[in-house]
């Protein structure tokens, strides 16, 4: 089967829906970052997601729904679920809560991993929504990448991943760049306190403000609640060296800001190096563009043949965390995998 790209005309959102009810596994936009969606009421849709990612069956996928009200279909809605959902929904921001006793809609435990919670999102995007309102189901769906691998704000990332591979999507539905470029703020609101599983786009404050209480935040977390968030993830080939404040000879530089102060061993400044050895996320340093750019970069960086990337520091501020959270794990050697 050859694998190819299909632009995201109503015509071709139709036949992806098609699919999605017979079962197959579509590669679809969200604003986040493209995604891998099976029906997450069909057990043997969602087995394949986890198959073509080579993902581990322990680690739970986010049912995505094309209108908030969906939610009660099949989950116990907690009233600081009801109220982040009213600020941010649809938007990149997913919910964790309790399964429903006796739902309308049976979500597949293969979904999530047999626990008795389950991970929520009503995306923004126009064709995301489109599609999961055609399917007439909610949609499993993870990033569209291997397992462990960079996160695809294109549809060209998505085929790159999977092209040649065994086991393939169906089909990739495209429609330009993910606006934000990093995956959604998880927040687990199924009981007891509030608590951010992952950094994403909605952050802390914006959480805290909605829900006139404090968040708590992943850190020092045993991960038992969200079992995906592994050390090494959204890795590069190429080892990432981080808080650089040089580049090292043959380096490739990831900046961010200004690079007059940045000194390297082979030019006269890093402002000297040929361009294709550097991205910068920002160059006025904004995080926002930071984050809409990171993954690009990261992608395109790994495509060179260099002994490793040296990565200018991102502030620990807003976005920031969320940035910064992709890079550590990007830059965890192999070894710590589990
Ligand atoms: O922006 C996004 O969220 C994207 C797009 C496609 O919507 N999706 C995405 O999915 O990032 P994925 O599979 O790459 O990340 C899902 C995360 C994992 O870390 C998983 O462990 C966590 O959600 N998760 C899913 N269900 C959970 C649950 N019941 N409790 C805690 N964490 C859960
Ligand atoms: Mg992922």
């Amino acid at each position: 089967m050859t694998l190819v790209i299909q632009q995201a005309t109503n015509d071709k959102i139709n036949q992806a829906a098609d699919c999605l009810q017979s079962g197959a596994v579509v590669a679809f936009p969200t604003e986040t970052v493209y995604g891998l969606g099976g029906d997450a009421t069909n057990s043997d849709a969602v087995l394949k997601i986890y198959k073509i990612k080579s993902r581990p069956e322990f680690n739970p996928l986010i049912v995505h729904i094309s209108e908030p009200h969906d939610i009660y279909k099949f989950c116990e809605v907690s009233d600081h679920a009801e109220r982040l959902m009213a600020a941010f929904w649809p938007g990149p921001l997913s919910l964790v809560l309790p399964l429903a006793d006796n739902p309308k809609i049976t979500i597949s435990d293969v979904v999530t991993a047999g626990l008795q919670t389950v991970a929520v999102r009503c995306p923004e995007h126009r064709t995301a929504r489109d599609l999961i309102s055609k399917a007439g189901v909610p949609l499993a769906a993870p990033s569209a990448n291997i397992s462990g691998n960079i996160s695809p704000t294109t549809s060209a990332h998505v085929m790159s991943a999977f092209e040649g591979e065994p086991e393939q999507p169906d089909m990739i539905l495209s429609d330009g760049a993910a606006t934000k470029g990093l995956e959604s703020t998880i927040v687990d609101v199924s009981g007891h306190a509030p608590r951010i599983l992952r950094y994403g786009h909605i952050l802390k404050e914006h959480i805290e403000e909605v829900l006139s209480c404090s968040v708590l935040t992943p850190e020092g977390e045993e991960n038992i609640k969200s079992p995906g968030q592994l050390k090494r993830h959204y890795a590069t080939e190429t080892p990432l060296r981080l808080n650089a404040v040089d580049v090292k000879s043959g380096e490739a530089l990831l900046a961010f800001g200004s690079l007059s102060f940045m000194a390297s061993e082979d030019y006269k400044g890093a402002k000297d190096m040929p361009e294709h050895l550097v991205c910068n996320l920002s160059a006025q340093g904004d995080l926002t563009e930071a984050a809409r750019s990171l993954f690009k970069a990261m992608h395109q960086l790994d495509q060179l043949d260099v002994p490793s990337i040296a990565v200018m520091p991102i502030p620990m501020d807003g976005l920031g965390y969320a940035i910064n959270d992709r890079l550590q794990r990007a830059a965890t050697p192999k070894e710590k995998d589990m």
